[in-house]
């Protein structure tokens, strides 16, 4: 791959930037200063730096992120502010996006990527990977509304959810955990509303096996390990 492509992709400016980069003498090849940005390197047996670091190449990155309330999942907005306003400079890329939308109110398990092919997975309901919510209600969590849930619930506009799991806490009967599939807009709100129940507090817990960090606090996000991400589809 070219030097100055490889170095755009990584996350170190346009080409244009890069090519400057390069000129001002600061990228190493194999120890070496690089001088022409359409040199070619080989990924896996030159060593690239960029002021004496060496960058370890990644095609894809993917960020964790506890979500805060008060930012919609989009990659950009004239008026909002969105997750990826949240993401630190060190890394953004040109293509990040939220795998998956969380309404500006809810928070919680975020995932932010520039990977398309893993989002697709991620989010079709034939790929089964579940979702899993916590909510606080505005009443009680009854038995007949787990049977609901479990039989698939149609929306007041005819639309019909896959079968879903609630499970009441077993102390206060006004929160609920909640596991689906899909991702309707408004989901997991809309299915308590045909139950009579408004959500007060919604906050996303699990994708597949991984289970929000505990250590990240809200508004953070950091890269995700590979076992994290082999972890969504599992
Ligand atoms: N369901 C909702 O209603 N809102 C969300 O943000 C996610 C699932």
């Amino acid at each position: 791959m070219r030097l100055d492509k490889f170095l755009a992709s990584q996350n170190f400016g346009t080409r244009k930037e890069v090519q400057k980069l390069i000129k001002s003498g600061q990228v190493t090849i194999d120890g070496e200063p690089a001088k022409k940005p359409d040199k070619k390197v080989n990924l896996e047996e030159n060593k690239v730096a960029v002021k004496g670091k060496e960058i370890t190449y990644t095609e894809h990155i993917y960020i964790v992120m506890n979500k805060p309330k008060g930012y919609i999942s989009a990659s950009e907005d004239k008026k909002e502010k969105t997750v990826i306003d949240l993401v630190p400079e060190e890394w953004k890329r040109k293509n990040l996006f939220p795998a998956g939308r969380l309404d500006k109110d809810t928070t919680g398990l975020m995932i932010i990527t520039d990977d398309g092919d893993f989002a697709h997975r991620m989010l079709s309901p034939k790929k089964h990977v579940d979702k899993r919510y916590l909510a606080e209600l505005d009443g009680e969590v009854t038995e007949s509304m787990v049977e609901a849930f479990k039989n698939g619930i149609e929306f007041y506009d005819g639309t019909l959810c896959l079968s879903a799991t609630l499970i009441p806490d077993k102390k206060t009967k006004n929160i609920a955990q909640v596991i689906i599939r899909e991702g309707k807009y408004h989901q997991v709100k809309k299915m308590f509303l045909t139950q009579g129940l408004t959500v007060k507090n919604l906050k996303r817990l699990q994708i597949g096996s991984f289970v929000l960090p505990k250590e990240l606090a809200e508004g953070n996000c950091r890269p995700m390990s590979e076992a994290e991400i082999e972890a969504v589809f599992l």
